[in-house]
């Protein structure tokens, strides 16, 4: 097997010697895996695959999640298309989240292939929530472990005037279904989980999505929240992810947030994302004295 792993700084690692077009071994496989689970997010490069070779890797993981608020590829349902055009100002995930939390059994993961790139610019940051939970004390760390968290998709994707994507151009054609996201129950899950694959632990809160503790107000979270993010963004605990044609990118939601940055105003981008089921999640009892 040539297939080799180079951690890189901050989170992820990139997976080299491998071609995704052909059949990859069980040796392979469990290596890529394995990385996944213990990095959070990696990456390939110089990869030429079709959409077809893309729904079977994707189906190696788990069963496949079809979108409910993204744009579908016009002859693939479960690729979701995330683009913008060339005249549009917004783009999709142009801020710090995790996919899926709203979800009560979020989903395990994204893969996203680079289909068309601007000249410059575009790039995606990742930032590793193991890194971040490890970062805090052990106090700090007790004390969030006895916290949950609900999350809500509704004021991102739903129908209320000034929810996130009715402000932005990307409703209307790119992101819709805005009704799917009324009728989702808010989620609740622990601050702190034990990854389902990796067994380690991270924090699960993220700006887009999470709304409060449970059994707390917003105005009450809210101090508390901001202040578990400004720690999640240090730049220690984050990658910034350069597209290049034939390069992929597979993120972990529940060890990783991800920022897509929109810096190309004037060019195009298109990215095929896939995204894969999850488990359900478990919390970590805080530790006794
Ligand atoms: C996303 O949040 O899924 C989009 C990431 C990207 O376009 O880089």
């Amino acid at each position: 097997m040539g297939l080799h792993i180079e951690p890189l700084e901050g989170v992820g690692a990139e997976v080299l010697d491998v071609d995704l077009a052909g059949e990859l071994s069980n040796a392979e496989f469990s290596a890529i895996r394995d990385a996944y689970a213990a990095h959070g997010v990696i990456f390939f490069r110089d990869q030429d695959i079709t959409e077809e070779q893309h729904i079977a890797f994707a189906r190696r993981w788990a069963p496949i999640n079809i979108n409910r608020f993204f744009a579908a590829h016009p002859k693939h349902p479960e690729i979701a298309m995330v683009s913008k055009e060339r005249e549009q100002r917004d783009n999709i995930g142009g801020g710090w989240h995790t996919d899926h939390s709203y979800d009560h059994i979020p989903a395990m993961g994204s893969i996203l292939v680079a289909r068309e790139l601007p000249p410059e610019g575009g790039n995606t940051l990742f930032a590793s929530m193991y890194a971040a939970y490890d970062a805090l004390s052990e106090g700090f760390r007790d004390m969030l472990s006895t916290l949950k968290a609900v999350h809500s998709a509704r004021h991102i994707f739903g129908e209320a005037p000034g929810t996130h994507y009715s402000q932005s151009d990307a409703g209307g054609g790119r992101i819709g279904n805005a009704s799917a996201a009324e009728q989702l129950r808010d989620a609740v899950h622990p601050v702190v989980i034990t990854h389902p694959l990796s067994g380690k632990k991270a924090l699960y809160v993220n700006p887009a999505f999470t709304i409060r503790f449970d059994g707390w107000t917003a105005e009450e979270s809210k101090p508390l929240l901001m202040q578990i993010y400004a720690h999640c963004m240090n730049p220690a605990f984050t990658h910034e992810f350069v597209w290049r044609p034939g390069s992929i990118a597979f993120w972990d939601n529940r060890a990783t947030w991800h920022f897509a940055r929109n810096d190309y105003h004037g060019h195009r981008r298109e990215m095929h994302r896939i995204t894969v089921e999850g488990e359900p999640l478990a919390g970590v009892a805080p530790a006794v004295a």
